[in-house]
């Protein structure tokens, strides 16, 4: 097991790479450029199995370790950026109007190559270790898409691993738990058909901007009153389209929201109720509902297995009293989920420090991380595949 130490050395370049990236930020699957300076940098530190082109601008490279024969695990970075317009007057802020790396993707894609070209210095290991650079984690479909593609069979893939920067957390600290550490993200759309009229005469209508209102009242209560209080389980309603008019009542208002679960139990539970309770509140007031829902992002759900093993990498780097193994789970959602359906792992968090929040103009990843990052990596792959 190594110390954080022992990846001091590999710093400043890991941080030049982050900050070129960070200057030239790509969306979605368009992140040719980003792909193309990580295949480049993957080959100049002597890896000769590289594919391009997985899920369009994915990278996966394959190291095999000096210990002969064993399993396989991969290891994921996401490349894309966001379309927000970058607000930290950094030297090395985005050059790209409108777009910015601000959920920290720079520093993941830098961690894994820094971690690549340590390991495949040392290889200090036994199988394989396979570096995963997956594009459009923001839209949620570039993880998917990569499995879709074969990925885990291609490369004989037995566990997988996912890291992702968290502001609040101290840099050099990590943030895990077994089990669900991310939601699944839902929406739903429900469309209430009354009857339309002037708004002088309720009583000629049915009148939906009412019943929508008693709806959106009616739903806050699958949360307070059917879900067991220590269940984590948000419902929020952030649409409610009506007349345009003052003095019109409309035929029909639409409603829409979502819905963040981190079980599978309450994630049925939600869906299933939202459209009862709705459509009962609609009928009440002789209303009726029509309710289209969809499920976008399933769970993170981290293994035991490889939770242990995520556990034993980040406190032999940074000692127990950093790493803590019961966070809370985060609402919000995160395609990995995708890789950890396919195949078993773990998704771990790493300490941004006291900066503005993921998504936020102001982010600012803070480059101290660079060494944790790359240490955690390289200690995940010579614990899980120890010579
Ligand atoms: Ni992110």
């Amino acid at each position: 097991m190594r110390a954080v130490e022992d990846f001091r050395n590999l710093h400043a370049e890991a941080v030049e790479w982050r900050r070129h990236l960070h200057q030239y930020p790509e969306l979605g699957y368009r992140v040719h450029n980003t792909s193309r300076f990580v295949a480049e940098k993957l080959a100049s530190f002597g890896i000769n199995h590289i594919e391009t082109g997985i899920a369009e601008t994915g990278v996966v490279a394959a190291i095999q370790g000096n210990g002969g024969d064993g399993p396989t695990i991969g290891l994921r970075a996401d490349m894309d950026a966001l379309p927000i317009a970058e607000a930290t007057n950094k030297t090395w802020a985005s050059k790209v109007p409108g777009k910015m790396h601000a959920c920290g993707h720079d520093g993941h894609t830098a961690m894994l190559l820094g971690a690549a070209k340590y390991l495949v210095a040392t290889r200090n290991f036994k199988g394989t270790a396979v570096l995963i650079f997956q594009p459009a984690e923001e839209d949620g479909q570039g993880a998917e898409r990569m499995v879709l593609e074969g990925l885990m069979d291609r490369f004989g893939i037995s566990q997988v691993f996912g890291m992702h920067n968290l502001p609040g957390i101290d840099v050099g600290k990590f943030g895990i738990r077994d089990g669900s550490i991310m939601a699944a993200l839902d929406e739903f759309d429900i469309v209430v058909k009354g009857k339309g009229g002037h708004a002088a005469t309720p009583h000629m209508t049915i009148d939906p901007v009412v019943v929508g209102a008693q709806i959106i009242v009616g739903l806050q209560t699958l949360v307070s009153r059917n879900t067991d209080p220590t269940d984590a389980l948000v419902i929020s309603i952030t649409k409610f389209k009506a007349s345009e008019a003052y003095h019109v009542i409309p035929d029909r208002v639409v409603l829409g929201g979502t819905v963040r679960s981190v079980s599978p139990t309450l994630r049925d539970f939600t869906e299933r109720q939202l459209n009862v309770c709705a459509e009962n509140i609609a009928q009440a007031f002789g209303a009726e509902i029509e309710f289209n829902h969809r499920r976008l992002e399933p769970l993170t759900f981290n293994h035991t297995q490889g939770t242990n093993l995520a556990l034993a990498a980040a406190r032999g780097l940074v000692g127990d009293e950093s790493v803590d193994d019961k966070i809370k789970p985060l609402m919000v959602s995160e395609d990995f989920a995708y890789m950890l359906r396919a195949r078993p792992g773990a998704f771990i968090f790493l300490g941004n420090g006291p900066t503005a929040g993921l998504h936020n103009p102001a982010y600012d990843f803070d480059d101290e991380g660079l060494p944790y990052g790359i240490g955690y990596w390289v200690n995940l792959v010579e614990t899980a595949l120890a010579a």
